[in-house]
């Protein structure tokens, strides 16, 4: 991670000489109005944070999506026959199976919360996933329902001042890839026997491969 914040360091040295049509080229502009609204240290910041916050939190959430339709097929033959269930087939992934289950904040007072008494500048993990298994909201929290109606109603976007700002664009980025997989490949499967496993990371949750077979044959 030091070595692609430096790395950064230097694609924003070199655009700033060598401007192209970019998002970072954009940036620099913001900087040339005026270089304390926005310095280059900070410009390296963004796309850093940027490529974790816009890439890694979505690829995953397509990734368990594929996942949890395809390990039932069933459920994967009904978004294929009824587009109409997509929306809700994401919404249920980011309730049961969040691609951002943990996320942190740093408390400004001291605070008791579920009984615990929390002092101020604590640093805390919140294991946002949590909020989706929560059974006095979501009846029979275990089980992934197509069709829930509440499905939305999780923190796997966080909350406050702070929610996502990439939520719409991440729900159609997943949206885009789920119907046109559907319709490209209406029978894709799990290739059977796969183990899965994950990035050594509390924060980012996904699959590091997902193996599939385009049909039976
Ligand atoms: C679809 C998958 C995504 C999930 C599950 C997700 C989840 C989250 C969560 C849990 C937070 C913390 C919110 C809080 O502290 O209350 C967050 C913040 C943020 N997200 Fe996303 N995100 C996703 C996609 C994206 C995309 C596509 C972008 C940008 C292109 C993005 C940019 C950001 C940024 C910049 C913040 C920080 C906002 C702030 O602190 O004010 N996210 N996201």
């Amino acid at each position: 991670m030091a070595a692609y914040r430096s790395y950064l360091r230097d694609v924003v040295a070199t655009k700033a000489s060598a401007r192209e049509d970019d998002f970072a080229s954009a940036l620099l502009e913001i900087h040339d109005e005026d270089p304390e609204a926005l310095t280059h240290e900070e410009i390296g910041s963004i796309l850093y944070s940027l490529t974790f916050a816009g890439h890694e939190t979505t690829n995953f959430l397509i990734a368990n999506l594929l996942r949890r339709l395809l390990e039932d097929p069933a459920r994967w033959d009904s978004v294929v026959a009824d587009p109409e269930l997509v929306p809700g087939a994401i919404l249920e992934t980011l309730r049961y199976d969040p691609s951002v289950p943990v996320w942190r904040r740093v408390t400004k007072r001291p605070v008791t919360l579920g009984g615990v008494d929390i002092p101020q500048g604590a640093k805390l993990f919140l294991w946002l996933a949590a909020s989706g298994r929560d059974a006095s909201v979501f009846p029979e929290p275990e089980k992934f329902d197509l069709r829930r109606t509440n499905a939305s109603k999780t923190l796997a976007f966080g909350k406050g001042i702070h929610y996502c700002i990439g939520a719409a664009l991440g729900k159609l980025e997943a949206h885009i890839a789920l119907e046109t997989l559907i319709r490209r490949f209406p029978r894709l499967r799990l290739v059977e026997g796969q183990a899965f496993s994950f990035h050594p990371n509390i924060s980012f949750r996904g699959p590091q491969a997902l193996w599939v077979r385009a049909g039976p044959g």
